[in-house]
């Protein structure tokens, strides 16, 4: 396991997701439990990035419900179909919000959060098991790029699954 990442800060955001995939993937591969890794994960994007909220939610039964975090306190469930999460996983697809205001029934855990992106991780059948969230103080501060290296994130999540 690797005991310290390697972030240069000057870099741009996809150098920066370039020289910390493999980081990643050396931190979790020794270890096989699912919440140390997400835990890790999660560490990573966000003192990485600097993003203002990174977690999951996990599927159980008809509702989301928090999971590992690094940020605010969040709200703990939430319903599918709800706010940018229930609606990642009820279609089974990514979501980037450039502004959380313009999205309708966002749920607002922070008024500090201004935009984000939602992706949803597959278990090996094929079945949404959870979401990544990950919200923004600034506006628009999410694209292609940060779906593409996400998507990636996503995979080695679903490798543990
Ligand atoms: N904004 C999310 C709720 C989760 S928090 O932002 C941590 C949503 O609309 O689903």
């Amino acid at each position: 396991m690797v005991e310290e990442l390697i972030i240069s800060h000057s870099l741009s955001k996809e150098e920066k997701y370039k020289e910390l995939l493999p980081q990643m993937k050396a931190l979790v591969e020794s270890e096989s439990d699912l919440i140390a890794n997400l835990a890790n994960i999660i560490a990573v994007l966000k003192y990485s990035f600097h993003f203002f909220w990174v977690g999951v939610y996990f599927v159980k039964k008809e509702e989301l419900v928090l999971g590992p975090f690094q940020g605010p306190i969040a709200c703990t469930r939430i319903a599918k179909g709800k706010g940018v999460c229930g609606t990642s996983w009820k279609e089974e697809k990514v979501i980037i919000v450039p502004n959380v205001d313009e999205f309708p029934g966002h749920i607002a855990c922070s008024s500090a959060t201004k935009s984000e992106i939602v992706l949803p991780i597959f278990n090996k059948n094929n079945e949404v098991a959870l979401v990544l969230d990950i919200d923004s103080d600034e506006l628009n501060n999410f694209d292609q790029i940060d779906e593409k290296y996400l998507t990636e994130v996503s995979q080695l999540i679903t490798s543990f699954l």
